[in-house]
């Protein structure tokens, strides 16, 4: 029997991720964060029955439309983080840094509902989320190099509800067991395949695109007519957790580049919710991050929600791109 919301047991023995797999001192961190993945896919499974749930309610710092459902998974992240140890909680949603618990040693950002122009039709969403130690300020916890992450991950909500996370030894892939409610580990190391047969950016952003991304593009547009001398498949889902679960599947490239839009001057991914965590991922499972040119995992957040062009995937493609930039 898995854990259920509206009836919390503390005597059930049952755990959402087996605690042997991961670091002893982020071990209510991670449970917190498998357990409220397990109450939001059932509640995503649910869709209309669980109401409005890609309803517009409102609009956040990001200048995002927020839909009910981001509001929700906010919510129950934060509420489940309390007592576990999160000192910082930092979300996509919400404007500033919230503070759980004065005396916690962690400090945790997360992009709570990712990909919620999927909401209303049945496509994969996620939860992305990103651990730092906890420094001595919410800023400072924050605003500081990439590689000083000491956890990332995703959840993703498709036909399998799915963990992948990293501690800094390789990323391991779970499975939420339906009959169980246990995240079960389905793969200890994750092995982004070095070479790429798919590219995913935004195509309808290309009047807007940079001549390296316009350039690489053509490269992949050309087949094997071209300088590549192989055919490239095209794929855009629109939820960057989806995007980013089939690359380190079978390899590919991503691509969120900044443009000549004023607005899309940094693309439109974010650095601490979405890129940052991202690339901690990839990197472990043997792919590369980067701007366009340099490593994610180099640079330091500025700002809270600032957005960073973002480069993933197949090394061999990564290169390309930064060369094509050169
Ligand atoms: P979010 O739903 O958390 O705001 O993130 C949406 C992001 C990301 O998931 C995806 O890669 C990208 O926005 C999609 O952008 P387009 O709207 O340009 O397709
Ligand atoms: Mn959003
Ligand atoms: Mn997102
Ligand atoms: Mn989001």
């Amino acid at each position: 029997m898995g854990h259920n919301r509206d009836d919390p047991n503390p005597e059930d023995p049952m755990l959402a991720i087996d605690p042997a797999l991961i670091p002893e001192h982020l071990r209510p961190v991670i449970e917190a964060m498998c357990r409220t993945g397990a109450e939001l896919s059932r509640v995503i499974a649910k869709g209309p029955l669980a109401g409005k749930l890609g309803a517009g309610v409102g609009e956040n710092s990001d200048g995002d439309q927020q839909k009910a459902l981001d509001v929700m998974a906010d919510e129950m992240f934060e509420a489940a983080l309390r007592g576990t140890g999160v000192r910082y909680y930092a979300s996509e949603e919400q404007e500033t840094v919230l503070t759980l618990d004065p005396e916690g040693g962690y400090a945790l950002a997360t992009d709570p509902l990712d990909g919620s122009s999927n909401i209303d039709v049945n496509v994969t969403i996620g939860t992305i989320f990103s651990v730092f130690a906890a420094a001595e300020s919410a800023e400072a916890s924050f605003l500081r190099p990439a590689s000083d992450q000491i956890a990332a991950g995703y959840i993703a909500y498709g036909p399998q509800t799915l963990l992948a996370v990293t501690f800094g030894a390789g990323t391991m892939l779970f499975v939420l067991d339906p009959d169980s409610g246990s995240f079960v580990l389905s793969e200890d190391r994750m092995a982004l395949p070095e070479a790429a047969k798919e590219f995913s950016i935004n195509a309808s952003n290309r009047r807007h695109w940079t001549a390296p991304v316009r350039a690489y593009v053509e490269e992949c547009e050309a087949g094997r007519e071209g300088a590549k001398g192989k055919d490239m498949n095209f794929r855009w889902v629109g939820s960057l957790v989806a995007e980013t679960h089939r690359i380190l599947t079978r390899g590919g490239t991503f691509l969120y580049p900044a443009d000549a839009r004023p607005s899309y001057g940094n693309g439109r991914l974010r650095m601490v919710y979405e890129v940052a965590p991202m690339a901690f991922l990839v990197e472990q499972a043997g792919g590369k991050a980067t701007d366009g040119t340099r490593p994610i995992l180099s640079l330091t957040a500025e700002e809270l929600h600032e957005r960073r062009p973002f480069v993933f995937g197949s090394a061999e493609e990564v290169d390309r791109i930064a060369e094509l930039h050169g």
